[in-house]
């Protein structure tokens, strides 16, 4: 459930319309609904009543700090993986010791932005990580709490370039040679290990993966206590699907998930720490376009949208499935008619959708992408020289812009010509 409903004929968020946003700040623009970020973590944080745990949200999927604040309010950590989310999180207010580190390549540097300036763990992925982190913790003097992110070996069943739990993914140790790799942690003297950490893929639509993932994290938790090992933290990653399409069967929902990890891991008595990213984003987000051109081609019509492939990569990049939905409500049993809906960037992959049923659409038309929160606007690019587009927050009947559209000044002066040019 979301936010973004018609009301009087056109579309809001909460309780703006979308075409007062689109009038103040230009489109296109991403919208986010702070009752809806609100609503998904609290679906995870009660799901997971009843066992020591926090919800810490995977920044990656829409990291601005207007968000995370939002989030961290209410009591949220956050899941970064690099130095610049560690300070983007920071930033926004969030307390180091609600900040987990995750990423399979962690820079000195890194580490050592996270150790000066307060973490809760970091999730280690692999022997040559794990001896750094300990070198530059023993330099500042400090002991770095880690937990071991294993590979189980688990086919997610998610679209392969979202796949991460497979043993021939990059992540994570195999989980054959945990025993071994947590026997060689014990003997490091600037790492403290606390738990186990476990992220199998992205958009899972069901629970099954999940389950046989965390059954072999609880199988490896009681070998690891047998060993002597302190385990008293589990992080189970993130990796919860939404419902991208409304036609087709939802995903689990949180409380399944939740029901779940009560089943597999409430009896070791672990802390429990889960990353979902687009679960509590993903449909809080709306892309919004203005339509240029409706160009008729060959045997089809194609919508020529000021909103491209830079702006949402997901259909280009995963073949992803975006509703799009007209910003004025469409008459009920309106005419529909299919259109190729496409951006203006020089390249065919610049399409959203192929035939897309939509009621019938005209130059400066507003359409809105739905469930385009995560994963939107924190993977956009300059490319085609287009500027990155505004993100704007509502709250209620308010909204703000919470990152400005630049000037094409600004972005073209951060090019240099050097003398000998
Ligand atoms: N934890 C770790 C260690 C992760 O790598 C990820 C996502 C998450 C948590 C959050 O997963 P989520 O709950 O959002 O599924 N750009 C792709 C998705 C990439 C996901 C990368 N890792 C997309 O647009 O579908």
């Amino acid at each position: 459930m979301d936010h973004f409903l018609y009301r009087d004929g056109v579309l809001h968020a909460e309780d703006v319309p979308v075409a007062d946003i689109a009038a103040a700040v230009g489109t296109p623009f991403y919208v986010y609904s702070t009752a809806t970020l609100l609503r998904h973590f609290r679906l995870f944080d009660e799901a997971l009543e009843g066992m020591d745990h926090l919800v810490c949200y995977a920044m990656k999927a829409a990291s601005n700090q207007a968000i995370l604040k939002t989030l961290g309010d209410a009591g949220a950590g956050m899941d970064v993986v690099s130095g610049g989310e560690y300070r983007r999180a920071r930033a926004a207010g969030i307390p180091g010791e609600r900040i987990v580190f995750s990423g399979v390549g962690k820079t000195a540097d890194e580490i050592r932005t996270a150790l000066e300036g307060g973490i809760r763990q970091f999730n280690v992925e692999s022997e040559p990580e794990m001896e750094v982190l300990s070198a530059v913790a023993l330099s500042l003097g400090k002991v770095a709490p880690i937990t071991i992110r294993v590979n189980p070996d688990v086919d997610a069943k998610t679209h392969a370039k979202i796949a991460t739990g497979k043993s021939e993914n990059k992540f994570g140790i195999p989980i054959a040679r945990a025993r071994a790799v947590y026997s060689h942690a014990a003997s490091l003297a600037g790492i403290e290990v606390i738990g186990i950490d476990v992220h199998i893929g992205s958009q899972l639509t069901d629970l099954a993966p999940f389950e046989a993932a965390y059954q072999k994290v609880a199988d490896l938790t009681e070998q690891l206590r047998a060993d002597g090992h302190t385990i008293r933290r589990l992080d189970l990653g993130g990796g919860l699907g939404i419902p991208y399409e409304r036609t087709n069967a939802a995903p689990p929902l949180p409380t399944d998930y939740g029901a779940m990890v009560k089943r597999t891991l409430g009896h070791l008595n672990c802390e429990i720490e889960i990353e979902p990213g687009r679960l509590i984003a993903g449909n809080a987000g709306l892309m919004v376009s203005k339509v240029i051109y409706v160009k008729s081609g060959e045997g089809r019509d194609f919508l020529i949208l000021d909103g491209a492939m830079n702006d949402l990569i997901r259909p280009a990049m995963y073949d992803a499935y975006h509703d799009i939905i007209p910003v004025i409500e469409p008459e009920a049993g309106a005419e529909q008619q299919p259109y190729d809906v496409v951006g203006p960037v020089c390249e065919s992959g610049d399409t959203f959708a192929k035939q897309r049923m939509l009621p019938k659409l005209a130059a400066d038309d507003l359409v809105a992408f739905r469930s385009a929160g995560a994963y939107g606007a924190v993977m956009s690019s300059e490319y085609n020289s287009r500027p990155l587009i505004p993100e704007v927050l509502v709250k209620g009947d308010q909204f703000a812009v919470i990152r400005r559209r630049p000037t094409f000044d600004e972005m073209i002066n951060r090019d240099t010509i050097p003398e000998w040019v």
